[in-house]
């Protein structure tokens, strides 16, 4: 079977030659550029080594632009302490900040950042926009927007984690009285009642950031997935509740195997209520060990020196306890 996001031959050498016979699509991409120009003076936070890659990568390359990008450190060695990240993003934010971007779960070592609200409070002391990346959290960690204080902020999440959805569901929330002007925008924004400002006009609520055409299929699996999530009562408290249940389960397994510390720890300081559905243990060949325990019938993912175990609500006990068993072996 093909990967589903691989490169098509077929595709590409047809893409390439409609590239080749019209020349109109290249000025479109050109033009795209400039549109970084008025954000030159913008000045963005975000917490280094905690955010996922689509913000690492995508403010690096902002950055190359001009864009100034402040980073805080929180996790690896002299990370700000867990409790005290919203509190120093709180210090960092001045009256040059566009933006936080900021993850309710670090995807690096599975902290819950507490405190989100008062980085909301913070931005709107200077008018920055806060947007919280809260894929590690949506349908497994408590996350209700109006009770954190983030009614202000925009959040990011999607479905191919805990909602079980696959990939091609992703969700944007906005702010009610948001009135930005996406600079990049696509012409679905013109399905709602448009005012002529004489300028280019956009759809009200969520309509202001929508895109264009998209393959709709995947969100007919997601309300499938949906429905059958309430058939079987499965809701965010229950889940969480598996979740930890899963969580407690493996950490005792870890600890009864006495791993020598140089080759796999486990943050015992990090208590399970502040962590999100997944276990990142320190593991100095975490590749190694992920590649043996995929031998065995054990998928794990691995971030340099971090190795992750992310239970399934549909994992088994037992299963869970054979997966420890395979990593003492893979250890060993
Ligand atoms: C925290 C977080 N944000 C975002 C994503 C995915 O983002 P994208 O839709 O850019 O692939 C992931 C996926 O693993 C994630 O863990």
């Amino acid at each position: 079977m093909r990967q589903p996001v691989a490169a098509d031959s077929d595709v590409q050498a047809a893409l390439i030659r409609v590239y080749r016979q019209n020349p109109g699509l290249s000025a479109f991409c050109e033009s795209l550029v400039d549109l970084d120009e008025g954000m030159q003076e913008w000045r963005y936070h975000h917490l280094t080594d905690g955010e996922f890659h689509t913000v690492r990568r995508q403010l690096a390359r902002l950055e190359e632009e001009g864009l100034e990008v402040v980073r805080m450190g929180a996790t690896g060695s002299g990370a700000i302490a867990p409790g005290a990240i919203a509190e120093a993003v709180v210090d960092a934010v001045d009256d040059r900040t566009a933006a936080v971007l900021i993850s309710s779960v670090l995807f690096r070592n599975g902290l819950i950042v507490d405190g989100l609200g008062e980085v909301g409070a913070a931005c709107r002391r200077v008018g920055a926009s806060l947007l919280v990346d809260a894929y590690h959290s949506i349908n497994v960690v408590p996350f209700p927007v109006t009770g954190m204080g983030l009614e202000q902020a925009f959040v990011v999440g999607g479905g191919y984690k805990y909602c079980q959805f696959g990939e091609g569901v992703c969700f944007l929330r906005i702010p009610p009285d948001c009135s930005m002007r996406p600079v990049l925008t696509g012409w679905f924004s013109e399905f709602g009642g448009l005012a002529d400002t004489g300028r280019v006009a956009y759809g009200e609520g969520p309509l202001r950031f929508a895109g264009s055409t998209y393959d709709p299929v995947n969100y007919y699996r997601a309300r499938a997935v949906l429905r059958f999530f309430r058939s079987e009562h499965l809701d965010a408290p229950l889940l969480r509740a598996v979740s930890q249940a899963q969580l407690a389960r493996l950490v005792n397994g870890i600890e009864a195997l006495d791993i020598d510390p140089a080759i796999l720890t486990l943050n015992r300081e990090l208590p399970l209520e502040r962590r999100g559905a997944f276990l990142a243990l320190d593991v100095p060949k975490a590749g190694e060990v992920a590649a043996r325990l995929r031998r065995r019938g054990v998928f794990t993912d691995h971030r340099g020196s971090v190795l992750r175990l992310g239970p399934a609500p549909y994992v088994t006990g037992a299963q869970l306890d054979e997966a420890v068993g395979l990593l003492g072996e893979a250890t060993r």
